[in-house]
């Protein structure tokens, strides 16, 4: 699969873990750094990763920082995106199965290397169900692109 990978400053050390392990298990992954401990802003990465999921670039995202949230909730900004923290593999698995999510979000202060080769691999190893669940991924989809609020 295509990944785009991007970390901030503390997901650095996790990220080049998960870039290792996904490279090894045969996936295209395309770096977006961050590309060492400096500080910098989550945000930017992010959006970097959530961009290319978007536009076809990326079959998935992976995005890192201390606690995954940061990133999630910047990703999930861009039209399209799905975007899941998880710090368990069935958590991964159900983002998955049921809400199609196509980022998945790790937390790099809170999640060993280990948990988080076991998250990727029930978040990639996992088809949406789709079903009823599809009706309520579209609904998600159209917050905020179709609304009537304030007519
Ligand atoms: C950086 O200190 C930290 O805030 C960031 O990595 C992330 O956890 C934010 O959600």
């Amino acid at each position: 699969m295509r990944i785009h990978l991007g970390s901030d400053h503390a997901g650095f050390a996790l990220k080049e873990r998960v870039k290792a392990y996904m490279q090894a298990e045969g996936h295209a992954v395309t770096d977006v750094g961050t590309f060492d401990e400096g500080s910098v802003d989550y945000p930017v990465y992010a959006h970097a990763v959530a961009r290319a999921v978007a536009d076809g670039e990326a079959d998935f995202g992976v995005l890192v920082c201390g606690t995954g949230l940061g990133m999630a909730i910047a990703a999930n900004k861009v039209r399209g995106v799905r975007a899941a923290q998880a710090t368990s593999p069935e958590f991964a698995r159900m983002a998955r199965l049921h809400n199609d999510a196509n980022v998945v979000a790790l937390a790099g202060r809170y999640t060993d290397a280990a948990t988080a080769e076991s998250i990727l691999d029930a978040f990639l190893g996992t088809a949406f169900e789709g079903g009823r669940h599809q009706r309520r991924v579209d609904m998600m989809d159209a917050i905020g692109h179709d609304e009537t609020e304030g007519e």
